[in-house]
């Protein structure tokens, strides 16, 4: 009984996760797609705000990506909104946090002090080993500049946040009124229009149509996003981009955002069906610092028939030769961690440096071939210890190694 189970168990996880390259979406990427850019509100800051007041050190852990994270606090939640809209025009994915100091408990109740709802972020939604105590440095200038900022005072309501099913919305969505939603609320990671030349994180979600293949998709990530095996959210589906809860997004919202990436004409350069095109080239041209440059990471074959060997090139590149893999995975991105035991670990520390589920073409086999990884802004060469091809949706590991 138990073995049948299992059986089944295995045989959906190849069907409809990793395994079964029976996706609907336009799977035409070119291998050597990059995903780099500059990182919206976090690199607003010039070197010379380096800090000096405790205040002024708290905005910068606020704004910055800490730990090789690629999102920073300020990415995900404002210090406060008008109307749901913050300082720069956008509702972030999280609530606001200007007067968390002040609010009895967090994340529906479940964490009892601002301490731990940062640090179930700063692991779970940052993918950084950091782990603050009331003592930390970046926490208390963080707790000084956010209370410098808080113009409130006493007690703080406690918020709630609803997760949402994965269903589609059956409202009627509206083109026009999903791009304003849109320009409100994804293009802060997605870019203006969801177009490639405005995304700052070369994610790329132009393939969407509007078939209900792809509705289903869109409304699946935009609920339900989020490491699947979360200690404080239930029933999230994988992934590092933040879930948007009921509050935060509506569901005429979310039809009306699904409406417009449906609408190809308004995603330039595709129509539904055309190849993506190679994303435009890294301006800033990358150092050749590191002391990495040069390791390599031999992948082992674990499924799918990967294999092949990695090399640090510069500071912000990746090549891969003789790269091998089968193509029949379907949410499948290059991920690094510092060291290859995190690969075995259930939610270890491990991060997609190639965050797009086109940046590999989907079922044509790949032999003997080579690919280039540009590290999206906020990754590091110092701190990439491996590589993996790893399966997003259901956390495997198709073939990994060690840089040495
Ligand atoms: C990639 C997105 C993301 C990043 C980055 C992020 N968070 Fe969050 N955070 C969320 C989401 C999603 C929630 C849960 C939903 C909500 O509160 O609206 C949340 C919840 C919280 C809460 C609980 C709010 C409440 O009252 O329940 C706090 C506090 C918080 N985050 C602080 C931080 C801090 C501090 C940082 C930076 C060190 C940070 N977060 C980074 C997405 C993020
Ligand atoms: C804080 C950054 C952030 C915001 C805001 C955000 N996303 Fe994402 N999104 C990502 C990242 C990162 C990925 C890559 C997959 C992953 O790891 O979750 C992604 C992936 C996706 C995908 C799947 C692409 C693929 O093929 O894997 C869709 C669809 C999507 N986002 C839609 C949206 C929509 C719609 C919104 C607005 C309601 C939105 N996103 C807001 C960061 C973000």
């Amino acid at each position: 009984m138990s073995r049948i189970f299992l059986t089944l168990v295995f045989v959906s996880v190849a069907l409809y996760g990793c395994g079964g390259g029976s996706s609907n979406k336009n799977s035409n990427a070119t291998a050597s797609t990059s995903s780099s850019g500059e990182n919206s509100s976090a690199n607003n800051q010039s070197s010379s705000s380096e800090a000096s007041s405790p205040s002024t050190k708290g905005q910068l852990v606020y704004e910055k990506p800490l730990g090789g994270s690629r999102f920073a606090c300020a990415d995900c939640h404002a210090l406060d909104e008008t109307g749901q809209l913050d300082a720069e025009g956008f509702r972030r994915a999280g609530h606001p946090i200007g007067d968390a100091l002040r609010r009895p408990h967090f994340k529906n109740t479940q964490l009892g002090t601002f301490v731990d709802a940062a640090n179930s972020c700063l692991d779970e939604w940052m993918g950084t080993n950091i782990t603050w105590n009331n003592n930390s440095e970046d926490y208390l200038a963080l707790k000084t500049y956010l209370t410098t900022q808080d113009t409130g005072n006493g007690d703080a309501p406690a918020l709630t946040f609803t997760l949402k099913t994965t269903d589609t919305p059956t409202e009627q969505g509206r083109v026009e009124a999903g791009r304003i939603t849109f320009n409100q609320t994804c293009a802060v990671c997605h870019g203006e229009n969801g177009e490639w030349a405005n995304n700052p994180r070369g994610i790329d979600i132009r393939y969407i149509t509007n078939s209900a293949a792809d509705a289903a998709a869109v409304a699946s990530k935009v609920r339900r996003s989020g490491r699947s095996n979360s200690d404080v959210y239930e029933g999230l589906v994988g992934g590092i981009m933040p879930f948007w809860s009921a509050e935060r997004l509506s569901d005429q919202e979310l039809a009306d955002i699904t409406a417009f990436l449906g609408a190809a004409t308004l995603n330039t350069g595709t129509t539904p069906g055309t190849p993506v095109p190679t994303p435009p080239p890294t301006t800033e041209a990358c150092d050749a610092t590191s002391p990495r440059i040069g390791q390599m990471a031999a992948l082992r074959t674990l499924q799918h028939g990967v294999s092949g060997t990695a090399t640090i090139v510069d500071n912000c590149t990746i090549k891969i030769t003789n790269f091998n893999y089968d193509g029949q995975g379907v949410d499948v991105e290059f991920y690094a961690s510092p060291n290859i035991a995190e690969f075995a670990i259930n939610g270890g520390n491990y991060y997609s440096i190639t965050p797009n589920r086109n940046f590999l073409r989907q079922s044509q086999p790949y032999v003997n071939e080579e690919i280039t990884i540009t590290l999206p802004a906020g990754s590091s060469v110092d701190n990439l210890g491996a590589i993996s091809l790893w399966c997003v949706d259901f956390d495997i590991d198709f073939g990994s190694g060690s840089f040495q």
